[in-house]
């Protein structure tokens, strides 16, 4: 990377039911950014859909209560678009000037390859997966369909679209009597419900296909959940360390995840048998070139007693504030949270 200054347009913020989480990520990455390295433009897009610059200090309110945060500007801003060579119209557009876009959108149309095609036809480079790559891995169902061809294991489950029947009986005689029941895309644990009884299970469905039109319904595993850091492009390398999260509520929810500040132990580095760590890295590795994914994912496993492991789910734009997971797995291997941008930044420029 030349030392000139860099403009990163970070875009944070969006449409899904992680709007908020988003504004977090981008608070603590404009935070670390090298403002000797880069000039940062935040780049807000509300819950409408609109897209808005902001100031890149004092752009979030309220950083430190997930509940409460939102975007603090109000210029409302063109979103990108490739200028015709030919165009004797001036625009004055300032994303035009943005050298390289860092979307930090979780959730639908910001992780699910739809701004990411937006950014292709403007023709700028951005940091992450492709269209592709963000497709495949949000929808948790074609991410574990191409996981399974690569051979790689993935917890027993079936794939309902609205309207279909669900027979409960037949459910427990083929995956067990616990279930996990989630919509096929989307994040953060929202709509994802543990059920076991009958009655627990129709509520899991309601709130499941209150969220996609196609849901799945997964064996409970008891696996201790295991995550791992990948990074690169053409040859990605796993984190050398990985994590553990103990979730003290049921499960790993949105609440566990955010609200409740003690409500998961991330435990860096996990306490994992050398060769166990070792496959599930190289497992990483493997799940991150079969889904197409660039520039960085986060993989997530379910670690058995016996040393076996499922795959969980792979996040391509996974959490960015300073105590998240895949940024902290990094710095435990050695690369600190802003190298780890710049890292980034430049996976994103490489053609
Ligand atoms: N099959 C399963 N067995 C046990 N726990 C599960 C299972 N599926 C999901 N969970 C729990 O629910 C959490 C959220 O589910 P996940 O599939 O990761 O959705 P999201 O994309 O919203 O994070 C997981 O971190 C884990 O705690
Ligand atoms: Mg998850």
């Amino acid at each position: 990377m030349n030392h000139s200054r860099l403009k990163v347009g970070l875009i944070c913020g969006g449409t899904s039911g992680e709007h908020q989480v988003s504004l977090i990520s981008a608070y603590h990455i404009q935070k670390a950014l090298d403002r000797s390295r880069f000039d940062v433009q935040m780049i807000g897009i509300n819950l409408e859909g609109s897209w808005f610059l902001g100031e890149s200090e004092g752009f979030l309110e309220h950083h430190d209560d997930v509940r409460k945060v939102s975007f603090s500007s109000s210029h409302p801003v063109n979103i990108p678009e490739r200028r015709p060579l030919e165009s004797t119209e001036k625009k004055s557009n300032s994303l035009d000037e943005i050298d390289v876009f860092f979307p930090i959108t979780h959730g639908r149309f910001g992780e699910d390859g739809a701004l990411q095609g937006l950014l292709e036809m403007a023709g700028k480079p951005y940091v992450g997966s492709n269209v592709y790559g963000s497709a495949i891995c949000m929808d948790k169902d074609v991410c574990k369909r191409l996981l399974v061809l690569q051979g790689i294991p993935v917890v027993p489950y079936r794939v309902f679209r609205s309207g279909d029947h669900v027979r409960h009986e037949e459910l427990i005689q083929e995956l067990g009597p616990t279930f996990f029941v989630k919509p096929s895309r989307e994040g953060s644990s929202l709509g994802v419900s543990k059920a076991r009884t009958a009655n627990e299970f129709e509520e899991a469905l309601k709130i499941a296909f209150g969220i996609d039109r196609k849901i799945l319904v997964e064996k409970a595993t008891q696996g201790r959940e295991i995550e791992c850091s990948v990074l690169g492009n053409d040859k990605p390398v796993a984190a050398e360390v990985l994590g553990e999260i103990v979730p003290k509520h049921e499960f790993y929810s949105y609440e566990a995840k955010y609200v409740d500040d003690e409500g998961a132990k991330l435990v860096i580095p996990a306490q994992i048998e050398e060769d166990t760590a070792r496959r599930i890295r190289e497992t990483a590795v493997d799940a991150f070139r079969c889904t197409e994914c660039r520039g960085m994912a986060r993989v997530d496993f379910f670690l058995e007693d016996d040393g076996s492991f499922f795959i969980n789910e792979i996040n391509t734009l996974p959490g960015f504030t300073s105590i998240s997971m895949y940024p902290k797995l990094w710095e435990a291997s050695g690369l600190p949270y802003s190298k780890l941008l710049e890292r980034l930044i430049e996976l994103a420029l490489e053609t």
